[in-house]
């Protein structure tokens, strides 16, 4: 690693600054940001990765679970009873896109043990980078359910809108996304699509590549999570 300006900005847009309705949110957070940088480094190794994935998903879950309803139970601590609020309404839905949606859906978990899971297996047509869907399976009732739709990277935004559309039709209408890295084109693209659906990144970069990667990005998280590459 270098501390060379020279090299490619990454930024933490606000939304504000790219023109979205207030439906994203960058986290700002200088551990986010550290490890994002770990993230982005082509030395980190998959291990590494993974793990890195894991930790800022925790942290930026946080952010993206701020609205989970709850209410007032009662308790009895060593002292006293007393009324005390915990996560109300059916148990969340945790839905990952697969491959790289898979770390980010094992470390919400550790958050929200009770959360129900579902899979969307898409990867992106190497030419035309739009997505197929190879795997479907969702929690029973899903529709009555909070859902946070989970994927690492948020690029032309083709796997998620996918993704959301496949929510749409099975009737959930409380659904939010968390991504680590996201770039305006997706951004844009996902709000064009679903513009009631709140956005999460631990990051916002410049642009699309000509190959639809992510610039700077840190390549192929797939690949990058299980040595693929
Ligand atoms: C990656 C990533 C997203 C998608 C983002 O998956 O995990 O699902 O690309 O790109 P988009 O916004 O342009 O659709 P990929 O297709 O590489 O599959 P993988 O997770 O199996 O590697
Ligand atoms: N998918 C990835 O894994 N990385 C990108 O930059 C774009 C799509």
């Amino acid at each position: 690693m270098s501390t060379d300006s020279a090299a490619t900005n990454a930024t933490t847009t606000t939304s504000a600054a790219i023109g979205t309705d207030g439906k994203l949110t960058v986290v700002d957070h200088p551990l986010v940001a550290h490890k994002i940088t770990m993230l982005r480094n082509v030395e980190t190794d998959s291990n590494a990765f993974r793990s890195l994935c894991q930790e800022v998903t925790l942290l930026t879950a946080y952010e993206a679970l701020r609205h989970l309803p709850v209410a007032p139970v009662t308790v009895e601590t060593p002292i006293t009873s007393t009324k005390s609020p915990m996560l109300a309404g059916p148990a969340p839905a945790l839905v990952g896109i697969l491959r790289a949606g898979l770390v980010m859906v094992e470390a919400v978990l550790t958050l929200i043990p009770h959360a129900r899971v579902g899979h969307l297996g898409l990867y992106r047509d190497p030419e035309s980078h739009l997505p197929v869907e190879y795997y479907r399976k969702l929690p029973p009732e899903i529709e009555k359910r909070e859902v946070l739709l989970v994927d690492p990277m948020l690029a032309t935004g083709g796997s998620v809108i996918h993704a959301l559309d496949v929510l749409t039709e099975v009737g959930c209408d409380q659904v939010h996304l968390l991504s680590i890295i996201g770039c305006p084109e997706g951004v844009a693209a996902v709000h064009a699509a679903h513009p009631e659906v709140p956005i999460t990144l631990a990051a916002i970069d410049e642009r699309l590549n000509d190959h639809a990667y992510i610039v700077p990005g840190l390549g192929d998280a797939g690949d990058r999570i299980y040595g693929t590459q």
